[in-house]
């Protein structure tokens, strides 16, 4: 089924230039882009994003780090989006990230890990709604 997704370029993969590069690899790989913004977060906007880690250890630097500087929130659509996008960005680790991947090719450690990617359904429907409003994403045949 089309489905849609959130993704957002990291901090780290901004610094590095790359956004064209990983957008050229979502597009290649069959996804369109719909909604697209360049933003810098607040603490509270990254905080609740992350809400469901906030008891986990690594909350506080995934925050720091979401913070440090400009992202890229997009939300792409294509058939099974969402399982797409995650094999389009690789493991979570870009250690064990699979070659040709983006996290294998832009990411640098578990944190700076280059991109986001919704991980469900119902996450993707929560996560797009976080940053844009229906009207924000623009249907495309
Ligand atoms: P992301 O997909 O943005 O979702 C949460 C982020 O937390 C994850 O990518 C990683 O960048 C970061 N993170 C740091 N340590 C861990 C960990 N041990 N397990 C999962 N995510 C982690």
């Amino acid at each position: 089924a089309v489905e849609r997704t959130l993704s957002i370029i990291k901090p780290d993969a901004v610094a590095k230039n790359v956004i064209g590069e990983i957008y050229s690899r979502f597009e290649k790989g069959g996804l369109r882009i719909v909604a697209a913004r360049m933003m810098q977060l607040s603490r509270e906007q990254a905080e609740g994003f992350y809400a469901v880690h906030r008891e986990r250890p690594f909350f506080k630097d995934l925050v720091d780090f979401m913070i440090s500087g400009p992202v890229v929130v997009q939300v792409l659509e294509g058939e099974n989006a969402i399982a797409r996008n995650r094999e389009l960005m690789g493991a979570t680790n870009p250690k064990e990230a699979a070659a040709g991947t983006i996290r294998a090719d832009f990411a640098d450690s578990i944190d700076a890990n280059a991109v986001h990617g919704s991980d469900g359904p119902d996450t993707a429907r929560e996560e797009i709604a976080y940053f844009f409003k229906p009207e924000e994403v623009c249907a495309r045949g």
